[in-house]
């Protein structure tokens, strides 16, 4: 029996790495992907070696993450329950596709990953990983063992020789979720929803209070939807991520408390921090504002909670969400541009927009005269408009309803 893990190197993932070995007699290949969180990966493949792992995947995902991931959810502009970008959600198809490729190059026969039974996570990498092969096994030891407690896993942890960094052994003060996208915190001493989170909680990002008293603009361009340069330099996706990142760590961007609705049916209270993403979101929105139609911006807007909802409950490699993605992908022919903001404090305001291919057309909305538009057309338009509100009105007067 062989089982690709997805292995963070911390305790949880050191732990299920022994566990499989012991409890299925299994041969475990460890897979490791820098996603942007931030961490160094060689202590991994340390601790993976130390392990007796012979099979070490250790890769650098992030420009894949953000140009066929992050990318194509920012076209869609889509936010969950109106307020989270779902930095997490977006992060899961691709460890799932990286799973069950690793577990075809391999010759494994499962996967397994380190979510809880409680939260979505394990429904994304599963449902992920069996709409990419229908018939490998997933093993979730959180939903198995009874190891669910710090101490029982440090228990376990101690008595199997695994190394536990001394400020581990505590309680962790909160769960934390990691990607170049955002970062997420729950649990523990956030658990009370009518409690506000204390400083530490927050990784990257400054106290609005303490960013600096000057506002900074940036530009971003984009080409058909997607962000391509930073003020007048061309960035490949990730590189382009990580430096508005930077500016929203300064100016103390994307700050998120938020409760919201797991898919398992319970509410969880998150702190979220998104700085770039909360900028380029705002910088999509503005380029949009110029380029696209009407009935194309609304009917996205229409689309847009549905597609979230598809994402944050797991279903990235579905038919449904690759429908609505084929048609936002389609709108973004013309979303071509440059969009200035102003970043102040915690806030990211578009102040300027310009595009080649703008339907913004200053001769028809000025207020000035101009020889474009016919004031007189809209007297008809409005009459003919209106006719179903007076038949209406009439009947409430006949009927003497009011
Ligand atoms: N509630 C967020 C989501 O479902 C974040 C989950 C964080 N995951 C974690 N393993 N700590 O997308
Ligand atoms: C977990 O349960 O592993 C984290 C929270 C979530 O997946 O929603």
């Amino acid at each position: 029996k062989k089982v690709v893990l997805a292995y963070s190197g911390g305790l949880d993932t050191s732990v299920i790495l022994k566990w499989l070995q012991d409890q299925y007699g299994a041969e475990v290949v460890t897979f490791t992907a820098d996603l942007g969180q931030g961490e160094e990966l060689e202590p991994a493949r340390k601790k993976a070696e130390a392990a007796g792992v012979k099979d070490i995947f250790i890769e650098d995902l992030r420009e894949e993450f953000v140009r066929d991931f992050v990318f194509p959810m920012v076209r869609a502009n889509a936010v969950y329950e109106g307020l989270y970008l779902l930095g997490t959600s977006i992060a899961r198809p691709l460890i799932s596709k990286r799973l069950v490729e690793i577990a075809h190059e391999t010759g494994a026969d499962a996967v397994a990953h380190g979510a809880t039974g409680k939260g979505n996570d394990q429904v994304r990498f599963e449902l992920g990983v069996y709409a990419l092969d229908p018939d490998l096994r997933v093993i979730a030891p959180w939903r198995e063992w009874d190891l669910n407690s710090r101490t029982k896993l440090i228990a376990y942890a101690e008595q199997h020789g695994i190394q536990v960094a001394k400020d581990k052994r505590g309680e962790a003060p909160f769960s934390v979720d990691a990607n170049l996208w955002h970062t997420s915190s729950e649990g523990k001493v956030l658990e009370n929803p009518a409690e506000e989170a204390s400083d530490i909680v927050f990784q990257r990002t400054v106290d609005p209070v303490d960013a600096p008293d000057t506002p900074e603009y940036v530009t971003i361009s984009f080409e058909r939807g997607d962000a391509t340069a930073v003020n007048g330099k061309a960035l490949s996706p990730a590189m382009l991520l990580t430096e508005l990142n930077e500016l929203g760590r300064k100016h103390g961007i994307g700050r998120l408390d938020l409760v919201e609705n797991r898919f398992v049916g319970m509410k969880s209270r998150g702190i979220y921090e998104t700085p770039g993403g909360t900028i380029l979101m705002a910088a999509h929105r503005g380029i949009e504002q110029l380029t696209l139609d009407r009935g194309a911006a609304h009917l996205k807007d229409e689309l847009m909670p549905k597609y979230a909802k598809l994402l944050y409950e797991g279903f990235w490699f579905s038919p449904e969400r690759e429908m609505l993605q084929a048609a936002i992908d389609k709108s973004q022919e013309f979303v071509t541009g440059d969009v200035r903001l102003k970043l102040y404090k915690g806030s990211a305001n578009v102040v300027g927009r310009s595009s080649d291919h703008t339907l913004y057309s200053e001769a028809h909305v000025t207020f000035e005269e101009d020889d474009v538009y016919d004031q007189k057309d809209a007297e008809g338009f409005i009459r003919l408009n209106a006719l179903r509100l007076q038949l209406m009105a009439r009947r409430k007067r006949r009927l003497g309803r009011n």
